[in-house]
């Protein structure tokens, strides 16, 4: 008996409606290991820098869960490459991994890159941002990438209409993870929203010091981490983790209605 391939093809493949259903994998029993990989607006609260990073870190339930905040003030996404963190980051990657959990790692970069003397071109950024995303691949973790965190920066006549200053590289950002399909969550667009939701004063409470329209205090950092958690159990990529990320009802529901918290 004869068959040609077109035949053959329908013959093995289930019904369209089946084919394009995903596939149901069922929940890891592993712990996760979340490493945070970024600049600044990541990174441990510290002189010059301070990001969502350990709020974030916060909400973990752990142990079992793990999380290390690997943000480095000044960073992009060259630098972070060159001076030697993403080296550590792989490294953490396979210990991890050998370790027993699943690894999770969060990139978010385009505060430095954006600026001129860095001398990266957004083309270059899309394309960094993918090698990093697929190292992770590589590495057997999970990669998930940001959009950079807003600055609270308004012009005087606008308190509730902050400068949409890192608009190109949310963009580019988004780009990179539809070309490596990766998942990402839009931390750019969501904390523009709840900035220019409460205004300037407020925002302002979140300032590492005065003056600093770019780095959280200890509180921003709370604040912001929870909005990161919630866009990550919101999302698809993060289907499995409720049941290692502590839930803060209190404070999603001020990020949500768009009130300071
Ligand atoms: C900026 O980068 C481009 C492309 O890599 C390079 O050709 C150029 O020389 C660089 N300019 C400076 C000032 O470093
Ligand atoms: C906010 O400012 C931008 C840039 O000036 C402007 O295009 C936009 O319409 C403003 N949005 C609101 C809601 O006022
Ligand atoms: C939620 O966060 C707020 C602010 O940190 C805290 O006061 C409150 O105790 C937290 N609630 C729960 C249930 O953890």
């Amino acid at each position: 008996m004869y068959f040609n391939t077109a035949a053959l093809a329908a013959l093995l493949l289930p019904p369209a409606s089946l084919a394009n259903a995903k596939p149901c994998h069922p929940c890891s029993p592993k712990p996760p290991a979340f490493i945070l990989a970024g600049d600044s607006t990541t990174a441990v609260q510290a002189p010059g820098g301070g990001g969502w990073g350990n709020g974030f870190l916060s909400f973990l339930q752990s142990p079992p869960a793990w999380g290390v905040n690997k943000g480095h003030n000044g960073a992009t996404t060259v630098s972070f490459v060159k001076g030697g963190d993403w080296a550590t980051v792989t490294q953490l990657i396979d210990e991890k991994n050998a370790e027993g959990f699943q690894v999770w790692v969060t990139i978010q970069f385009g505060h430095n890159d954006q600026k001129p003397d860095k001398n990266i071109s957004l083309s270059q950024y899309t394309h960094n941002l993918v090698n990093l995303a697929r190292t992770v691949r590589k590495h057997d973790g999970h990669p998930i990438l940001l959009t950079p965190l807003t600055r609270r920066s308004f012009p005087a006549d606008s308190p509730h209409n902050a400068t949409d200053s890192l608009h190109n590289e949310r963009l580019h950002t988004i780009a990179a993870a539809e070309k490596s399909g990766t998942a990402y969550l839009d931390l750019n667009a969501a904390s523009l929203k709840y900035v220019d939701s409460i205004g300037r004063d407020a925002a302002h409470a979140y300032d590492l010091k005065e003056g600093d329209l770019t780095h959280l205090n200890d509180w921003g950092s709370v604040v912001f981490g929870r909005m990161v958690a919630d866009l990550l159990l919101e999302s698809e990529a993060g289907t499995c983790l409720g049941s290692w990320i502590r839930r803060n009802e209190t404070l999603s529901r001020a990020i949500r209605e768009g009130v300071p918290a």
